[in-house]
C-alpha cells in the first residue's frame, strides 16, 4: 500500500486554512494509503513558544486531527519529537544540502525580509530539511499540504534524489499532493495574503472559534465595490476567496457555487456561507471536546508513536550504513 505523510506544526491555534488546505483532504484519502500524520512540534520551535502553551497544542492538533474525521483505526497518529530518528536524519540530510538551495526558499525569505536575519534561528533556516527528514524516513509516496509548502516538497525530492544517486536507492521520491481549490485560504480582511495563525484576529478563522464569531468573522469579511458574485482571484480576491471555501464545505464546484448565487448580494452569500460553515465545523467542535482529555487520545498516540518509530529506526539504519556512521 501507498503511504502518505503530512504534519501539522502546533504553533497556534488550527485555522480554517489548515482544515481546507491540508486536513480535509487528509480524510478523503486516508481511505487509499497508509497514512502517517504527525505534530511537528519541533518545527515549531522554530519561532520561541511558550512551552506549556506547546504541550497543550500538541494535543490539541492530536484531538482536532481526529474530530475532523482522521480515523485512528485507520491512520497512525504521533508527536515528531518522540520519534529521534526525525532530528538523526535530519542532520544528515543537512550535510547533504547546499546553502544555496535553502536560501531559495521563499518562506525563510519573506520572514527573513519582514523580521532581518539577526532575531531567526538556524533551525528557521534548516526548516525545510526537517521536513524532508519527516517525509524520507517514511518513504511516503504522497504529501498532501496546502501551496505555501509546495517548495518544501520540491527540496525534499531533490535531496532524496541526490542521496539516492550517491548512495544507491535509499528513498523514496515522493510527490506532493495539493489541491485544486482551496489550497492557499486568504485572510478574511486582507485577502492578498495567506489566512494564517500569527496574523490578525478578525481575518482568520479558527476551528475552535464560537459559532458567532465565525459568523461575525464571514460577515465583516473584506470584498470589494462591485455587486455581483463571480470568480475573479486577481480583480475579486475577497469573493473569490469566499466562493472557493463555499465550495469546499459543501463539495460544490466553483461553478456552482457562482450559479448558485448569480442573483443574490453580497450580504445574502455570506449569510450561506456562515451557515454552511457553522453546520460543518460544530460537530468538529462537539467530537474535539470529547476527545481532548481523553484517556483514548494518549493511547493513539502511544500506538502512533510506536508504529512510527519501528518504520523509522530501521530506515535511520540503512541510512546510517550507506553514509558510514557508526561501527556496525
Ligand atoms: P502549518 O499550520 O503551517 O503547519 O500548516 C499545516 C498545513 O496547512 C500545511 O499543509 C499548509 O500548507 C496548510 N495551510 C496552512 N495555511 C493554509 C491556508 N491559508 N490555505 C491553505 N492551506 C493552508
Ligand atoms: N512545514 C509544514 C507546514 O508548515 C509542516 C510539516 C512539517 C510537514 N513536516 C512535514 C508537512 C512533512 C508535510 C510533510 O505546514
Amino acid at each position: 500500500m501507498k503511504r502518505i505523510f503530512s504534519g501539522v506544526k502546533p504553533s497556534g491555534d488550527l485555522t480554517l486554512g489548515n482544515y481546507i488546505g491540508a486536513i480535509s483532504n487528509f480524510t478523503k484519502l486516508q481511505h487509499d494509503y497508509d497514512c502517517l500524520f504527525c505534530v511537528v512540534d519541533l518545527h515549531a520551535i522554530t519561532v520561541p513558544q511558550d512551552r506549556q502553551e506547546l504541550k497543550k497544542r500538541v494535543k490539541d492538533i492530536a484531538a482536532l486531527y481526529i474530530a475532523c474525521g482522521i480515523d485512528p483505526n485507520k491512520t497512525h497518529i504521533f508527536v515528531q519529537s518522540e520519534v529521534p530518528s526525525h532530528t538523526q536524519l535530519a542532520w544528515i540530510l543537512e550535510c547533504h544540502t547546499y546553502i544555496g538551495e535553502l536560501n531559495r526558499m521563499t518562506q525563510f525569505k519573506d520572514k527573513a525580509q519582514k523580521l532581518g536575519t539577526d532575531g531567526l534561528s538556524s533551525g528557521l533556516y534548516t526548516y525545510p530539511v526537517l521536513m524532508a527528514a519527516d517525509i524520507l524516513l517514511y518513504d511516503a509516496d504522497l504529501v498532501p499540504v496546502g501551496e505555501d509548502q509546495k517548495q518544501h516538497v520540491e527540496i525534499t525530492r531533490d535531496i532524496a534524489i541526490r542521496f539516492n544517486n550517491r548512495y544507491g536507492e535509499t528513498f523514496v521520491v515522493p510527490e506532493h499532493f495539493i489541491p485544486k481549490v482551496g489550497a492557499r485560504i486568504m485572510d478574511l480582511q486582507e485577502p492578498t495574503k495567506k489566512m494564517s495563525k500569527s496574523e490578525n484576529d478578525k481575518g482568520c478563522i479558527l476551528l475552535l472559534d464560537e459559532p458567532s464569531i465565525i459568523r461575525k468573522k464571514i460577515m465583516s469579511a473584506v470584498t470589494d465595490s462591485e455587486t455581483q458574485i463571480y470568480y475573479d482571484p486577481q480583480k475579486k480576491p475577497g469573493i473569490s476567496n469566499l466562493i472557493s471555501i463555499y465550495a469546499i464545505i459543501t463539495n460544490k464546484t466553483i461553478d456552482e457555487v457562482v450559479e448558485e448565487f448569480k442573483d443574490a448580494n453580497y450580504g445574502t452569500f455570506k449569510k450561506a456561507l456562515a451557515d454552511k460553515l457553522i453546520e460543518r465545523i460544530l460537530p468538529i467542535q462537539e467530537r474535539f471536546k470529547d476527545i481532548r482529555n481523553s484517556k483514548e487520545l494518549d493511547d493513539i498516540l502511544d500506538a502512533g508513536r510506536d508504529y512510527a518509530m519501528h518504520l523509522a529506526t530501521r530506515k535511520i539504519n540503512k541510512v546510517m550504513k550507506k553514509v558510514g556512521l557508526g561501527r556496525h
